[in-house]
């Protein structure tokens, strides 16, 4: 583990790269951003970039890449078939992942249509630490179902708990045993747990997985988008592992699973995604799929620059001062709102800081997405773009009734090495500001709900006037202050 104290006693996080290029940013005045999300939806999805000072919607596709990652764009061999370009990928993959073969796809969602294509049926059931929005819309849309079986710690919002993405042993042999471990295609284990903010799971939590996979012989198959953040935590959280590299980490995990998926708009800082399986079998029965839903299987729907981008961001992956940059900006940011009294998950996870809407709208009723209002409330007093994570992202049941989400939270996403330290501070300081001033913010309700996946597209409205109020209420604090 790489440290470095400040003679002040200071806790900072320090940058282990320069800037070289930059993008400018536009922070415009409240009164343009409460027409933005008027004419958004009140959902930060459609709002467009130009209205938006800090973007925290996601780190996917918005890492920033590294001057060797664009460098080997420029060295790309644009074939339709057999580019070398994919062997220098095939390779990356070998050697950072540990699998022998590989199968690009245009993103990571598109490895779960093509695994739910090929081995969930009506009937199926895939039990997983917790679900994210596309895989389980993929498995559903296939006839399977999905059961989620974290511990209860898992759900604590302020807790100590190093691995809070763990499975829960006990629960997944009880769901075999009563489902049947022949109407389970597959396992699936999520690294970082994303929606309850981003929490690992140990490897000698995946060792108990693997281990019931074996007596009831169901594959394991393992979301390894985050993973590199997962592997990064358990040097610092599996006292197994203290001593140990990235490297051995990361193969700790993905020589268990028969097969890992990932989206490379996360592990690799590129854009892209792939399926890899040292299993000859499970290769034929996916292979087949890729040319029909993605393009032919040395590219996948991938341009042939970012397959370069991303062989190239999966060898960084390895690489600690650069993983950890991300997760030490988040805990900067966790800690200090939780020492102002801002309900965070902790202990602080990756991808993003977590703020429990639950409690700081606790005024707002579930059926009013706190979350959502917060995320929108946000944007309004300050431009930065969260995002929300709760009962709006959360699908209808098959009978088309609401399902209320377990967690309410907004996230906001650090993405790698993109922000600076005095714009986190800025982001420390509005939501203070907003947490003093929580009880302005009202709930939202949807006016368009799209049937699929209704967060992204999603049109809400505020139940009252209260974005006006809280606007004037800012005006009075902070006077002309952008
Ligand atoms: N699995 C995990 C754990 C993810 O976080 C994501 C995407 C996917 C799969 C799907 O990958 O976007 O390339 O199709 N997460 C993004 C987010 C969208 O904002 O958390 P994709």
């Amino acid at each position: 583990m790489q440290q470095i104290k400040f003679y002040s006693g200071e806790n900072l996080p320090l940058e282990l790269h320069k800037v070289r290029i930059v993008q400018k940013l536009h922070l415009v005045p409240i009164e343009r951003r409460l027409e933005a999300l008027y004419e958004g939806g009140f959902n930060t999805f459609r709002l467009s970039t130009k209205d938006v000072f800090l973007d925290m919607l996601t780190d996917s596709g918005t890492n920033a890449m590294s001057d060797n990652q664009l460098a080997a764009m420029m060295q790309a061999d644009d074939a339709y078939a057999g580019s070398q370009s994919y062997y220098r990928l095939e390779k990356a993959v070998q050697d950072v992942l540990g699998k022998k073969y590989l199968l690009p796809v245009h993103q990571g969602r598109a490895a779960e249509n093509i695994i739910a294509l090929a081995y969930v049926r009506k009937g199926s059931l895939v039990p997983m630490n917790y679900h994210f929005t596309t895989a389980m819309a993929h498995i559903t849309d296939k006839g399977g179902q999905i059961v989620e079986l974290l511990y209860d710690e898992a759900y604590v919002i302020n807790s100590s708990h190093p691995f809070k993405g763990n499975m829960n042993i006990e629960k997944l042999e009880e769901a075999i045993q009563n489902h049947g471990a022949k109407n389970i295609p597959f396992i699936r284990m999520e690294a970082s747990t994303n929606l309850i903010g981003g929490q690992p799971f140990s490897v000698q939590n995946m060792r108990d997985v693997r281990a019931l996979a074996d007596k009831y012989d169901i594959r394991l198959v393992l979301d390894a988008s985050l993973l590199g953040e997962n592997a990064y935590l358990v040097l610092q959280r599996e006292e197994e592992f203290k001593n140990a590299d990235m490297k051995t980490v990361i193969h700790a995990f993905t020589s268990m699973a028969d097969l890992c998926y990932f989206s490379a708009r996360k592990i690799s800082s590129s854009r892209g995604g792939g399926m890899c399986t040292d299993r000859p079998e499970i290769i034929k029965e996916l292979e087949a799929l890729v040319p029909l839903y993605e393009g032919f299987t040395t590219y996948g729907g991938i341009s042939i620059r970012e397959i370069e981008a991303m062989a190239v961001g999966l060898y960084e992956t390895l690489d600690e001062t650069m993983i950890s940059q991300s997760p030490a900006f988040i805990k900067y940011l966790v800690d200090s709102l939780s020492e102002k009294g801002v309900p965070m998950i902790r202990p602080a996870g990756v991808l993003g800081a977590h703020v429990d809407a639950m409690q700081v709208c606790a005024h707002i009723p579930q059926t009013e997405y706190p979350a959502g209002a917060l995320a929108a409330a946000l944007f309004l007093i300050s431009g930065i773009r969260g995002m929300e994570r709760g009962s709006i992202s959360n699908q209808r049941d098959e009978y088309g009734n609401e399902t209320y989400a377990d967690m309410e939270l907004l996230r906001l996403a650090v993405p790698r090495r993109v922000f600076t330290l005095s714009q986190i501070k800025y982001v420390e300081d509005r939501l203070h500001w907003l947490y003093d001033n929580r009880t302005l913010i009202g709930g939202l309700k949807f006016v368009y709900e799209p049937p699929v996946l209704r967060f992204f597209m999603g049109g809400l409205e505020p139940t009252t006037d209260w974005p006006q109020k809280l606007m004037a209420k800012f005006k009075e604090d902070f006077g002309e202050s952008l």
